[in-house]
């Protein structure tokens, strides 16, 4: 409020956050990575405590203290992050993917250093898919929901599903136009759109837009990562509003 106060919108509450970017091992010494700082998924677990939430933050690779009151899983690989995210989701009223996860990891993990033999020798690395925790949450929802024979308008847990897309452009389409197409194709009941085609992972400051499920405009936001995080949680609020938890 005016006052500086912060409306307890997220009272009781279960929040359930992915943060920070997943690692695959090649072998014992090296990893695909990615440049999440995970400030962003902190950043949110900080704002929906202060809100009132039970949050439990599942941080892949994070180098940054636990928000006071969050209760910490750790997590290396898209795998890890995976089976972490199936555990926890079922208890949580609001789950947000914030983590970027591999789309891709080793095939295999050598069990000892690669080393270098020839002059001009270079491994050829092969990749495999890791699975979609986001897209697999959705259906793993869905068909909860049709197991329960439930009457329209009965909860199903995670009752919000949220969802980050960081987009550049390319290939003759604008970053929001791919964003929208990611919303439809997703089905998360929300998708937090990040235009990083300046490079802003890491950054102080962002912008987002926030699409439901039809790629449809939400609401917008823009500034510190603290006020992007207020802007994606009320609407998480308003979503679960209406119900006693
Ligand atoms: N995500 C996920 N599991 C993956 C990859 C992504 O849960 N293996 C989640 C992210 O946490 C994010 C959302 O899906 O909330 C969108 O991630 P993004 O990388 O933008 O989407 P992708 O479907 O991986 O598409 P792209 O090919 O553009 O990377
Ligand atoms: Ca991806």
């Amino acid at each position: 409020d005016e006052h500086g106060a912060v409306v307890q919108d997220l009272g009781g509450a279960r929040v359930l956050i992915s943060a920070g970017g997943t690692r695959e091992e090649i072998d014992p010494v090296r990893f695909l990575a990615n440049h999440s700082s995970g400030k962003q998924g902190f950043a949110l677990a900080h704002a929906a405590l202060a809100r009132g939430a039970e949050v439990t933050l599942i941080a892949a690779n994070v180098d940054l203290e636990t928000p006071p009151g969050a209760r910490r899983v750790e997590v290396l690989s898209a795998a890890e992050l995976a089976e972490a995210v199936a555990a926890e989701r079922e208890d949580a009223d609001a789950l947000v993917m914030a983590a970027a996860v591999a789309d891709f990891t080793p095939a295999e993990r050598a069990e000892e250093k690669i080393k270098k033999t020839g002059e001009d020798d270079v491994p050829v690395l092969a990749l495999r898919r890791t699975e979609d925790v986001l897209a697999a949450s959705v259906t793993d929802r869905r068909q909860r929901r049709g197991e329960a024979g439930a009457p329209a308008g009965t909860r199903v847990n995670p009752h919000v599903i949220v969802g980050f897309a960081a987009e550049t452009g390319g290939e003759g389409r604008t970053s929001l136009e791919l964003a929208r197409e990611k919303a439809r194709r997703k089905q998360a009941d929300l998708l937090v759109f990040n235009d990083v085609s300046r490079g802003v992972f890491g950054a102080e400051d962002t912008a987002i837009e926030i699409l439901d499920a039809e790629g449809a405009d939400v609401d917008r936001a823009e500034g510190s990562k603290t006020a992007v995080a207020h802007a994606v949680l009320t609407q998480v609020a308003s979503r679960l509003g209406n119900v006693r938890w």
